[in-house]
């Protein structure tokens, strides 16, 4: 069944919901809070290892009842089956997207196009774990017989961001590999990343869903050159493997069948680090983990799946984010992990999010009349609380905010954790609260300013607080934790394209700048600038030294 056509603005859910946000815009948290004890009770989700509490939002429950209408009229339940039933919910590319069969249990039956994928899925899984338990224990060496001590990934979007994200925030449970990832087709990027590598001691993963990309094939290029500069022509099946849907390519690159992983059209590419664009990370902390982070994503899946919307986890911050987006008008919303481990979790879901929901053609093929995919951005608190929190304190601009802490440090050092985690603490606290006037002047007294001085600060110390977050509060960064953390994003973003009336899993939006990309080179190979705007053909000038 394809993805049904409702137009959002439509519904009588977002109409009722236009209303609401009449009575609810100025509406104080504080004062929520206060006439209402069992608030947090009511607004929070406590799953497996994770605690979700959404009750420091701009909401009461007529809010969230009409946000959970809308999302019944947009028929996200149908959408839902379509999804993880393998329907060819990506129309405009004609396929499924069923990065969820990748962390079914063998026992599944996911059929595309009639046919059951797990067979195919554990066939490939069994591959990575095979191969990479012989790497770990050095049961498969390099040319010169040597156990690998590095491994390097060379791909781009999702065939870079998922597990260089990954193999960072599991760290902790990493081997003895070393791990570094190419990714841009910056030259310099390359050689900086080779400095010091052992062609004798190297695997180089080479990931490209489509085996066209530009960057990817150029750099593969470039460190196979590398690599021929100590070692024969015969050694690099030894040292380089691939993983791609396009196995013509990969072959036609010089890869043997043996070292190539396969992966399917209905895995894209920025949710496909489930798949063998996981490698890496196979590689980096060992199968088990692997495996438990896909478990981890799976137990999340089944809660989305099966969980009735006003108690599941990726449907309610899916629909507080288009509470804020739709109606409050917030141009962006930040992700803050308190955990340097998850560094990489905002720049992964930047393309997660923006790549899957960046549209602006509903699926009736007409252009939308209201916003959709919101712009998301983070760093780890605390550092973040030095850089960037400024605006959202006192900037005026809306910035809902989702926290992630965890309730145990993995090294065990609680003296730094609960420093950590009492910023976690204080920050939504204070971004709910503010600071009042009263409060500004009962410090200046205590601190005996003059009247004058207090008068002409007090403005400027004002918090008018009032700003939303979401809580994270999880057990423990473990590789579970992750998936689970991850998949939550994921169906996010599927629950906002499923209500924006939007495809989320094409991206003709980065195809323009690729093609011209191509032209481009053309003419900079040749020296010869063609037809372009003035702004374009001065600068390509000034580039070719004319
Ligand atoms: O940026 C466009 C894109 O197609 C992404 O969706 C994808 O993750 C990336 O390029 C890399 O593609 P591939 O894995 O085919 O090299």
């Amino acid at each position: 069944m394809a993805l049904e056509n409702i137009n959002p603005s439509g519904t009588a859910a977002w109409q009722e919901l236009m209303q609401h946000f009449a009575e609810m815009q100025h509406a104080s948290m504080k004062d929520m809070f206060a006439s209402d004890k069992e608030r947090t009770a009511k607004f929070n989700i406590q799953w497996n290892d994770f605690i979700v509490d959404y009750s420091k939002n701009i909401i009461n429950e007529k809010t969230l009842q009409l946000l959970q209408d809308l999302a019944q009229q947009a028929n996200l339940k149908g959408a839902v089956e379509a999804y993880f039933g393998g329907d060819a919910i990506n129309r405009t590319e004609g396929r499924a997207v069923l990065h969820t069969a990748l962390r079914a249990p063998s026992s599944a039956d996911i059929k595309v196009d009639g046919v059951n994928v797990l067979p195919e899925v554990y066939a490939v899984k069994n591959k990575i774990k095979q191969f990479c338990d012989v790497i770990i224990n050095g049961g498969k060496t390099g040319y010169t017989g040597k156990a690998f001590t590095d491994v390097v990934n060379i791909g781009i979007g999702g065939s870079d961001l998922g597990p260089a994200m990954v193999v960072e925030s599991l760290k902790f449970y990493k081997n003895q590999l070393n791990v570094r990832f190419i990714s841009n087709v910056d030259g310099d990027h390359v050689m900086e990343s080779l400095k010091g590598l052992n062609p004798e001691t190297t695997l180089f993963v080479i990931a490209s869903k489509t085996f066209t990309t530009q960057e990817t094939l150029s750099n593969a290029e470039t460190v196979r050159a590398w690599f021929l500069q100590s070692a024969k022509q015969e050694d690099v099946a030894k040292h380089f493997v691939a993983v791609s849907t396009n196995i013509q390519k990969v072959t036609e690159f010089g890869i043997a069948e043996d070292n190539i992983f396969p992966m399917w059209d209905w895995v894209g590419g920025r949710f496909s680090l489930w798949s063998a664009v996981g490698l890496t990370i196979a590689l980096a902390v060992g199968f088990d983990n692997f495996d438990k982070l896909l478990k981890g994503a799976n137990e999340m899946d089944e809660h989305f799946r099966t969980t009735p919307h006003d108690k599941n986890i990726p449907v309610v911050l899916a629909l507080l984010s288009i509470w804020y987006n739709n109606f409050f008008g917030a141009e962006s919303e930040a992700l803050i992990p308190y955990t340097q481990y998850l560094q990489k979790l905002a720049p992964y879901l930047q393309q997660g999010i923006m790549e899957s929901n960046g549209k602006s053609i509903g699926r009736d093929g007409k252009a939308v009349n209201y916003q959709t995919g919101t712009i998301i951005w983070g760093e780890p608190g605390t550092n973040s609380q030095h850089a960037f929190f400024q605006l959202i304190h006192q900037g005026t601009k809306l910035i809902p905010t989702d926290f992630i802490g965890f309730i145990q440090p993995l090294h065990g050092n609680k003296d730094h954790h609960d420093k950590l985690m009492s910023n976690f603490f204080a920050q939504t606290e204070a971004l709910l609260n503010g600071k009042t006037e009263a409060q500004v002047q009962a410090e200046f007294d205590k601190a005996g300013v003059a009247a004058d001085k207090a008068d002409y600060l007090r403005p400027f110390k004002v918090f008018a607080g009032n700003k939303p977050t979401n809580t994270l509060l999880i057990k423990k960064l473990t590789p579970e934790t992750l998936g689970s953390l991850i998949a939550l994003y994921e169906h996010k973003i599927f629950v906002q394209g499923v209500i924006w009336n939007i495809f989320s899993y094409d991206q003709w939006g980065v195809e323009l700048g690729k093609q011209l990309a191509n032209s481009i080179l053309d003419e900079i190979n040749s020296g010869t600038v063609k037809t372009h705007d003035s702004s374009t053909t001065l600068l390509l000038e000034k580039f070719l030294g004319k």
